[in-house]
């Protein structure tokens, strides 16, 4: 499993000889200016919840791969359905499997309103896995004992993409918290730096996460981990 990291929240995973897009934010973000949209290949794009900072770029990278599938809540899937994008619309506890392997839409603490004041669901995160890994990509979230359930529910994972940012977000302090709550001790922090009001200091973010013995992956855009 590779995953790259494209700014704010949104990722590239490469996973069973598929890629799959989570919340393309990207010709909005000045921090992702080197990723250019047009150049991606992906099989199903996965949005978290409505929010502009996680929906922007949907439009565009569906009808440039028109065999992508948008996966998300109900609501989400059914707005984009509208434009003309097939999805597969999920809920809260449910799984799938898909062809590279299972996704499971987890409880978020948030809100989810998409950008022209339609109805965007509930927020939430998801836990994709096959029968050798194992990831968690949190979402927009506050720290919620919800996540407990995860690894109660789900094979154990291997790595979890978490927001620090704080102000919209949980920050870092709680999600060193979260990552006792999911049992996962390699984090990669996301949803931090793009905007004034989420700016961290990530050095203290790392040495947060340091004290506990755990490690908290800043990758830059562009960067991939292979796990
Ligand atoms: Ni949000
Ligand atoms: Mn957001």
């Amino acid at each position: 499993m590779k995953i790259t990291y494209l700014g704010h929240a949104s990722f590239l995973i490469e996973m069973n000889g598929k890629s799959i897009l989570f919340d393309p934010f990207i010709s909005g973000n000045e921090m992702a200016k080197e990723i250019d949209i047009d150049n991606l290949k992906v099989d199903y794009i996965f949005v978290t919840h409505g929010h502009q900072d996680h929906v922007l770029d949907v439009e565009t990278i569906a009808k440039n791969n028109p065999k992508a599938k948008l996966v998300s809540n109900f609501e989400v899937v059914s707005w984009f359905a509208e434009k003309g994008i097939e999805g597969h619309g999920m809920n809260h506890g449910g799984k799938y499997m898909f062809d590279f392997g299972t996704a499971k839409y987890v409880n978020a603490v948030h809100s989810s309103m998409l950008p022209d004041g339609s109805n965007g669901g509930n927020p939430g995160g998801f836990v994709l896995f096959d029968d050798s890994h194992c990831l968690y990509h949190a979402g927009d979230t506050a720290l919620t004992k919800d996540m407990e359930l995860i690894p109660m529910t789900c094979p154990k994972l291997d790595i979890a993409i978490l927001p620090i940012g704080d102000n919209f977000t949980m920050g870092y302090e709680d999600a060193a918290i979260a990552s006792d709550f999911i049992l996962c001790d390699q984090i990669i922090g996301c949803h931090y730096d793009t905007f004034p009001p989420i700016k961290i200091d990530k050095t203290k973010a790392v040495e947060h996460f340091d004290k506990k013995g755990k490690k908290l992956m800043l990758p830059d855009v562009g960067e991939s981990i292979s796990i």
